[in-house]
């Protein structure tokens, strides 16, 4: 499968046509972008290392049963999906507080929270993605019925289940994480876009360490060996 046309350019991937309709490649780019891309920076190498840890965690992920875009890996920096009309909202699920909980709502940084809190962003650059409840998806119509939005609820908190103990078997701590899901051609909804550092907080579980995208974002530095951490190990 080659790349015909790129579709779209995204913050953290291209997406290309190929020879076969409905069937697309994504590129994992090397760009680095933050607090509603207001920063920017690169780091050579991060595209290859991320499309393998999200082709990794989405292999896991069709193996346990989940649906999603994800076909297969093609080289080290892209992949072959299926073709789907992205949700515009952005599934966050968190375990432990940290990042905008804690700036939004004063819970203290590293606090564990008693259950797995999923919410909704709306996926709107420039309205700085909003955090949204049930009815403003309905308002905003990016959803057909509330029965769509348990669906996501629900998804998320079964791929955190896995996750959250996937990473705890190599020694991580799944903090928070980011999903999109699409509609594919049927209109089933599935998972797509990636899950990577990029998206996902992980903290080292003896050390809290952070091996995320929080090294870009807090100036931290070595984010590419951070990253490579994450694939080690998961690899192991
Ligand atoms: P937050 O604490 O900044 O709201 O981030 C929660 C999680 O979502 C964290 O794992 C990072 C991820 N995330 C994205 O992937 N993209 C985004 O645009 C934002 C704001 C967060
Ligand atoms: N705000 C996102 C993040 O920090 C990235 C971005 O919007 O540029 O992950």
């Amino acid at each position: 499968m080659n790349k015909i046309k790129m579709l779209y350019e995204g913050k953290g991937k291209k997406l290309y046509s190929t020879e076969k309709k409905g069937i697309l490649i994504a590129e994992f780019k090397d760009d680095l972008t933050a607090f509603n891309a207001e920063k920017k920076g690169s780091e050579s190498g991060k595209g290859e290392l991320n499309c393998k840890i999200s082709s990794f965690l989405f292999e896991m992920l069709e193996k346990k049963g989940f649906k999603t875009h994800y076909i297969k890996r093609i080289d080290s920096q892209n992949i072959l999906c299926k073709q789907v009309k992205i949700i515009p909202i952005e599934v966050v699920t968190r375990n432990v507080a940290t990042g905008s909980l804690t700036k939004r709502l004063g819970i203290k940084e590293g606090t564990i929270l008693p259950f797995a809190l999923v919410e909704f962003y709306y996926k709107d650059d420039a309205l700085g993605d909003p955090i949204i409840n049930d009815d403003h998806c309905k308002l905003l119509g990016i959803i057909q019925n509330c029965e769509e939005l348990d669906f996501l609820r629900s998804q998320a908190k079964q791929i955190n289940s896995v996750l959250k103990d996937f990473f705890d078997s190599k020694n991580l701590k799944l903090i928070d994480f980011k999903l999109e899901f699409g509609r594919d051609t049927e209109g089933n909804i599935v998972l797509a876009d990636e899950i990577s550092p990029d998206s996902c907080r992980f903290w080292d579980k003896d050390t809290n360490e952070k091996l995320d995208k929080d090294r870009f974002r807090q100036d931290l530095g070595n984010l590419k060996l951070a990253y490579q951490e994450v694939l080690n190990r998961i690899m192991a």
